[in-house]
This record gives structure tokens, C-alpha cells and sequence, in this order.
């Protein structure tokens, strides 16, 4: 399966989301990459609802919602009636993990499942089947253009031999600190899916750089 690439408009210029969203529906990306951030699971806010249902109306790709808020079982409802496709929740924010992951499925969304730097891979043992995507952080959550953590390479080996293990269908996305230097690497290592934000939008050609990912094998 070829790589699939999530553009995070995190990094965009917010003053001209259209224009953003065009270039991204021009793209080969495959999703669109929606950060929310509450201020109390993450040390920054981003954005919300009226947000996302802006871009529903604009967007040609499948909604990859993040959420890094608290109680995120809270609001599954309100992202998908704003058009998200794909749910992704922290394991560290979810005390009813198993319950949400369930209440996303049944909504009609695919389940994700984040889990921050700290976080090893194997709490997703016992969940691992259930969930579609695990978004495995490659930054410290809260903002765009920080440095890749190297230890993230490790996990995304141990992610990919629980799920063979497991024959979980889950599909692996990293997320955070990634541009032309570590991608080849990251994608060697078991991922399914780059989340690429600041690289991308700092880039001279947004729509390049995502042929030159997908292309790699
Ligand atoms: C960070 C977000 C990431 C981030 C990716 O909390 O979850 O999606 O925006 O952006 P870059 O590629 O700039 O690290
Ligand atoms: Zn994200």
C-alpha cells in the first residue's frame, strides 16, 4: 500500500483557509490533518467546530480530526456533524478508552488512537484490534514546527510487530517533526501515514513535496 500523506494546517496561513484547502484539494494528500487544542491537554488552543465545518464545506479529502483536548468523548458527535471522517482520540486523555473507541465506530467515523512521547506502545494490547488508526506522536502535542523525537522509530517497529502479532487491521500514522530528511526512515520503519505540517507549508511547492512522499517506498 502506498504512503499516504496527511497535510496539518496547523502551520497554514489561517488568514486564507480557501486558498489552503484548494491547494490541498489539488494535492495528491489524501487526508486533511485538523489539530484541535484545548489549552488543558496541550499548552496551546487552536481552533474548534465552526473551524472544521468551514473546511467540510471547502474540502475534497477525507477529515483527519486529532483531538488533543480533554474528555474528547465529549464532543464525537460535534466533529463528526463537522464532517470529520477519521477520530482520533489520546489514550492519555480517555479513562473509557475501549467505551469511545466503540462510540467513533459507531458514529460512522474510523477510531484513532494517539498516544504522546511518554507513552509505550503496548497499553494498545488489549485495544489494538478494535482501533483503525494509532497516531504515534513524533513531537511533544500542542504545536507545529518542533523537532522529531528519534525514540519514535522504535516504537513504530514494536506498533508494527503488536499489530502483525495481533493481525490487528490498525494502520500506523506519525505525526509531528517530519520533512525530507527523516520521512524515507519513518516510512522504512512501519508507517502507513505522514502527518506533515510546517514542512509542507513553509515549502515552495506544497503539491511537490507530497508527489516526492508518496513516491517513496
Ligand atoms: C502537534 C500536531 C501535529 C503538528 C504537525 O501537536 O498534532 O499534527 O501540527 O506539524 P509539524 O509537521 O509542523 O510538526
Ligand atoms: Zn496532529
Amino acid at each position: 500500500m502506498s504512503i499516504k500523506v496527511a497535510p496539518s494546517i496547523l502551520s497554514a496561513d489561517f488568514s486564507n483557509l480557501e486558498k489552503v484547502i484548494h491547494a490541498i484539494n489539488q494535492s495528491q494528500a489524501d487526508w486533511i490533518h485538523l489539530d484541535i487544542m484545548d489549552g488543558v491537554f496541550v499548552p496551546n488552543i487552536s481552533f474548534g467546530i465552526p473551524v472544521c465545518q468551514a473546511i467540510q464545506k471547502l474540502a475534497q479529502k477525507p477529515l483527519d480530526v486529532h483531538l488533543m483536548i480533554q474528555h474528547p468523548e465529549n464532543y464525537l458527535a460535534a466533529f463528526k456533524n463537522a464532517g470529520a471522517a477519521i477520530i482520533t482520540v489520546h489514550y492519555e486523555a480517555c479513562i473509557h478508552l475501549h467505551r469511545t473507541i466503540q462510540d467513533i465506530k459507531n458514529l460512522g467515523c474510523k477510531a484513532g488512537v494517539a498516544l504522546n512521547p511518554h507513552t509505550p506502545i503496548d497499553v494498545l494490547k488489549d485495544s489494538i484490534r478494535d482501533i483503525d488508526v494509532v497516531c504515534v506522536m513524533s513531537v511533544n502535542p500542542g504545536f507545529g514546527g518542533q523537532k522529531f523525537i528519534e525514540h519514535t522509530i522504535t516504537k513504530i517497529k514494536e506498533l508494527k510487530n503488536l499489530i502483525h502479532q495481533t493481525q490487528s487491521q490498525a494502520i500506523i500514522e506519525v505525526d509531528g517533526g517530519l520533512h525530507d530528511k527523516n520521512r524515507q526512515e519513518v516510512i522504512r520503519s512501519g508507517a502507513d501515514v505522514l502527518v506533515v505540517g510546517n514542512f509542507l507549508f513553509q515549502s515552495v511547492d506544497l503539491g511537490e513535496e507530497i508527489k516526492k512522499m508518496k513516491a517513496i517506498q
